[in-house]
């Protein structure tokens, strides 16, 4: 949490300031700013001195060419600090400035520091938490700002808390009873379609997954709508769902299975980015639409070879029930139809070739919307360091997903994986579109600096600097057209 107060009195006092600027540390003498210079000339990147009853703790900012890749280094040098000060048992800790700094240099580091306050330990008895308070001046980082990192964290941390839950308790239904709570909260609307509805409504995909499963599976649509929004079309957002992939009778080897809780994790940004906007009020249309489904083997489970027949009335034959997730995102982009959208984003864990591709830095992207949105969710991303890396959708990989006895199969060749997977949702889109694999950079085995471990709520920053960033944009364009008119 970060707190604005003045004069802080507190024994831990953090400076960060240009690395040139030692001489305005005016605190210290001559003797002791010459330690200091000799230290920062040999790397030290955090530098603690105790001096009359005080801890000060020294951070240097180096000059760098590439901003985005300074902004990155200094969330991971706010985690840095984090680490150090659970060493020290230090939860409460001052901040301060010195010099000229890149006011997001300083909201980089305090967001990172921030975003480290994340313990997933609600089945603890022994609460294991650490939660750093920073109190700061508003002369340090202006109120806004310091609003906005609050506010991120808190999204980061319902988006992080819904991925790292198991289904024993996050079922479909539950999901869906916690994303109301949410949207109560933050002010948008939430229409669940049950079980029934989905069956009346013929979603094929959804009950095809589903159906290895008894408990049911839900349809989400989540709308934020504020008063005066600058987008006409609304900006909608799907995300995938699954609150537990077993694989279904093409079931996944055992090793490693228990990760397969995350495969919700597409559309727990949705809901965290959702949250965040809304909160933040940015002027913006967003529809946020959620598949939930549990997928199980089981007596009525979907076999490999079934046929089924889709929300738009395709036919998929169904070769791995594996490849479960493109089932149920084609019902939700048939669906996106309705709406009219100016932009459809998804994102899902689709496959594991997007993860065995890049890894987990980045998410793999392809889609259909034009060269202007591909650039600026790409400068959101690369802002954010919630990277994106595209793939093509050439036509020849369409053609590995022709069945000879249905409109579609599910499954490609082992070649492609991520791209043949993008080629199927493609079949389901007739509006401008990107989908997001998040397969890598959604959930992580080790720590992996601010972001943690386990899950990491990759996209929800993103998601909301391409929204905010949206907001400007027409922002400008109007601006130049008045006063076009006026001239
Ligand atoms: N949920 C998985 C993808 C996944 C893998 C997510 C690793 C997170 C980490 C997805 O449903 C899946 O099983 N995909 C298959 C598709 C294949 C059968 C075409 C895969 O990638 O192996
Ligand atoms: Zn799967
Ligand atoms: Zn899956």
């Amino acid at each position: 949490m970060l707190q604005i107060t003045n004069n802080s009195t507190l024994r831990t006092q953090i400076i960060l300031f240009p690395e040139k600027n030692v001489q305005e540390l005016t605190f210290f003498d001559e003797i002791e700013k010459k330690n200091i210079v000799e230290k920062l000339n040999a790397g030290v990147k955090m530098l603690p001195i105790t001096k009359q009853h005080k801890i000060y703790i020294l951070i240097p900012v180096k000059p760098t060419e590439n901003k985005n890749e300074s902004y990155e280094k200094m969330r991971i040098a706010g985690n840095n600090l984090y680490k150090l000060m659970v060493e020290y048992k230090e939860e409460k800790i001052a901040f301060s400035t010195l010099g000229e700094l890149d006011k997001k240099i300083i909201k980089s580091f305090l967001l990172g520091l921030n975003l480290s306050n994340y313990q997933f330990d609600k089945y603890l008895k022994t609460k294991n938490s650490f939660n750093i308070q920073v109190q700061l001046s508003s002369k340090t980082l202006d109120k806004a700002s310091i609003d906005e990192i609050n506010l991120l964290s808190a999204s980061t941390k319902i988006t992080k808390d819904l991925v790292n839950e198991p289904v024993s308790f996050l079922t479909a239904a539950q999901y869906s009873k916690e994303i109301q709570k949410i949207g109560k909260e933050a002010g948008f609307t939430v229409t669940v379609w049950n079980q029934k509805k989905i069956e009346q409504e013929k979603m094929g995909g959804i009950i095809a997954v589903n159906k290895g499963s008894s408990a049911p599976a839900t349809f989400n649509i989540l709308e934020y709508k504020p008063l005066k929004p600058k987008n006409k079309q609304p900006l909608v957002l799907i995300g995938k769902g699954v609150v537990f992939d077993t694989g279904g009778i093409s079931i996944k080897p055992s090793t490693g299975m228990a990760a397969m809780k995350c495969d919700m994790a597409g559309s727990a940004l949705v809901v965290g980015s959702m949250q965040a906007i809304a909160l933040a009020k940015l002027p913006y249309h967003i529809i946020g639409l959620i598949p939930s489904v549990e997928n199980r083997p089981g007596y009525e489970a979907t076999c490999p070879g079934d046929i089924i027949t889709m929300y738009d009335g395709s036919t998929v034959e169904v070769l791995d029930t594996d490849a479960e997730g493109r089932l149920i995102l084609a019902d939700a982009l048939h669906y996106a139809k309705r709406l009219k959208p100016e932009l459809v984003l998804d994102f899902a864990t689709l496959t594991g070739s997007a993860m065995r591709a890049i890894g987990r830095e980045a998410a793999v992207v392809m889609g259909t919307c034009s060269k202007d949105v591909k650039k600026k969710i790409k400068k959101a991303a690369n802002r954010t360091g919630e990277r994106i890396v595209e793939f093509p959708l050439w036509n020849e990989y369409g053609d590995y997903m022709k069945s000879d006895i249905a409109d579609l199969k599910n499954l490609g060749p082992a070649e492609a994986g991520a791209i043949t997977a993008g080629k199927f949702l493609q079949h389901f889109v007739d509006y401008p579109w990107m989908h997001f694999d998040i397969a890598g950079p959604a959930f992580v085995n080790g720590a992996y600096n601010y972001r943690g471990k386990w899950a990491t709520a990759y996209g929800v920053r993103l998601l909301f600097k391409f929204v905010k960033n949206l907001t400007k944009d027409v922002n400008k364009k109007r601006k130049t057209k008045s006063r076009n008119n006026a001239g």
